[in-house]
């Protein structure tokens, strides 16, 4: 049978794109990523790489989408399959599911908190805690345990419950399922970031317990910084935020755009998409959490709490500064911000969840409901891990090779695909048709030379990055005979363990050698995991090849 998904409405449409891009990358890991990069440093690299590689990119994957689509396809194997003769391309689009899952899979464990934080703050759980408490009490969830030391099954109760409902609202198709949240999501969320950025940047040092003013976080993060511009460790770091961001090479925006009409407008509509996740991102991404928590903690105890806490970051700061504004609006402000995390959130891991069904629709004659707990069952089988040991680094090493490597090495290789295989002439056909605004021709140009470029450079550097972080000073070491020493954070240096290691043999204790030692083994399992689960819808893929060959469904 047929899939014959389809949009309702075009507003339906691109609030549900703007939905899959705007989640909790916006509010949680861009202020992250901007202070742990020197805050003012961090926007030009990331400005640039959002004109020069985010931008392009959305018309390419738009695009892409739209024409697999107007041929049956809806996941990214068979919608490259079709834009070229190779069989290899197929297995390219491996990426553009497995990506969606793995990402899913601890992405949904963050996107259920943002729950539990809403009905912790009804039910006055952090009334009259300490910052330190706060902490502590997330410290304590995430190892699941009460407090007392006994297990703890709230987060396991959030986690399935929001599995459920990702399930339940997928079950029930795109128009009636994924664009109603969005219709309804969207909007709400833009209130509530409204209202909080609004409360934010009017902190007043001296008043309602602030020491800083509101301002003083802001300029931070806005005092254009052109130190550390020639670092490639902040550019990586800036591509990296706005792939996540725009949910670029990841096979979820080429989904959503394979339910277009043939002769349905993208240009307007990627524009249109893309930069309202940019207005989320860089006016209300940046108004909330850094303001409010510099405005109470300054910025040096900010600072020192992104290097360790992360995504954790908004849920450890700000159920307590929210306090300091009396009871009432402690409530509503925990409402509003967590209800704002949840909706970014769900109409983020909705979208990760419909690459799958899609394949699963196209390729075995799926039911939508059977295909949507599918969906449910892989992220429960594989977030159970990340839910079960966070503390041992499952969660950060998913998001390190699914939520951060995958997508550029996929973005890579798709770009390639359209702009020098597909070719640039067709290509630009198919972004233009149809199109409801003009194109500026230098796109074609970009797509064609500085995309591809931009990110082969990025590969490599994340590839081969120097322990030092002077590349001048390695290159030179090679050919005084002393060699290259990778980074810990490079990619090779991650698969040879070096951080690990290096950890491991300074270990003071014998208990902290211990928890080492589990830790290296539990992230070697994941990667494990995540390689399985490569094969594993490779083989699929492959299977869903031969099968089309039987029946005499021609491919391309
Ligand atoms: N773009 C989303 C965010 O900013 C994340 C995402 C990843 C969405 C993969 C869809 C697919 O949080």
């Amino acid at each position: 049978m047929a899939n014959t998904e389809a949009w309702g409405s075009r507003v339906g449409l691109i609030l549900a794109m703007a939905g899959n891009a705007v989640g909790l990358g916006n509010f949680l890991r861009f202020p992250v990523q901007a202070i742990q990069n020197g805050g003012g440093a961090f926007i030009i690299p990331y400005i640039v790489c959002f004109l020069l590689m985010g931008l392009p990119l959305l018309f390419v994957e738009w695009s892409s989408g739209r024409f697999g689509g107007s041929k049956g396809h809806h996941s990214t194997p068979f919608i490259f399959d079709s834009m070229d003769k190779k069989k290899f391309w197929k297995y390219v689009g491996v990426f553009g599911i497995f990506t969606n899952v793995a990402v899913a899979a601890y992405y949904c464990y963050l996107e259920s908190w943002t729950l539990s934080w809403m009905w912790n703050s009804i039910s006055g759980t952090f009334t009259g805690q300490t910052q330190a408490e706060v902490a502590t009490y997330f410290g304590n969830y995430v190892s699941l345990e009460d407090g007392a030391g006994n297990f703890s099954w709230m987060p396991i109760f959030f986690w399935l419950f929001c599995l459920l409902l990702n399930t339940w609202i997928l079950s029930r198709g795109l128009s009636g399922g994924v664009e109603k949240v969005a219709k309804i999501g969207m909007p709400l969320l833009i209130i509530f970031g409204a209202f909080l950025a609004y409360k934010a940047i009017t902190i007043q040092a001296g008043s309602e317990g602030a020491t800083f003013d509101g301002v003083v976080g802001l300029n931070f993060l806005w005092s254009p910084n052109f130190s550390s511009i020639w670092e490639p460790k902040v550019w990586l770091a800036a591509a990296g935020q706005v792939f996540f961001t725009l949910s670029l090479g990841m096979g979820s925006i080429q989904c959503y755009a394979s339910y277009i009409k043939k002769k349905d407008d993208i240009a307007l509509n990627a524009m249109s998409a893309g930069w309202m996740n940019e207005f989320v991102e860089i006016v209300l991404g940046s108004a909330i959490l850094i303001p409010i928590a510099v405005g109470y903690l300054g910025i040096d105890q900010v600072v020192e709490m992104t290097k360790s806490g992360g995504l954790g970051l908004g849920f450890m700061t700000m159920p307590y500064l929210f306090e300091q504004w009396g009871p009432v609006m402690a409530v509503v402000a925990g409402l509003f911000w967590f209800g704002l995390l949840f909706f970014a959130g769900i109409t983020s891991s909705l979208a990760m969840g419909t690459p799958v069904m899609g394949f699963l629709q196209d390729e075995h004659g799926w039911k939508r409901r059977p295909a949507a707990w599918a969906f449910g069952g892989i992220v429960f089988l594989l977030g159970l891990p990340t839910v079960l040991f966070f503390n041992q680094g499952v969660f950060d090493e998913y998001d390190y090779w699914a939520g951060t490597v995958s997508l550029v090495v996929f973005a890579f290789l798709e770009i390639i695909s359209f702009a020098w295989v597909f070719g640039m002439d067709k290509g630009w056909r198919e972004i233009t048709d149809g199109a409801d605004i003009k194109v500026p021709l230098i796109f074609k140009f970009i797509i064609k030379w500085v995309t591809p470029i931009m990110l082969g450079l990025l590969f490599i550097a994340s590839l081969i990055m120097p322990e030092s972080g002077d590349w001048g000073a390695s290159f030179s070491a090679i050919f005084s005979g002393e060699g290259w020493s990778f980074s810990a954070d490079s990619i090779i240096g991650k698969i040879m363990n070096k951080g690990i290691n290096a950890d491991i043999a300074n270990a003071l204790t014998p208990e902290d050698l211990a928890k080492l030692t589990e830790k290296k083994f539990y992230i070697n399992i994941s990667r494990l995991g995540l390689l399985l689960l490569w094969s594993g819808i490779a083989y699929l893929v492959y299977h869903a090849y031969k099968k089309r060959i039987k029946e005499g469904r021609f491919t391309s």
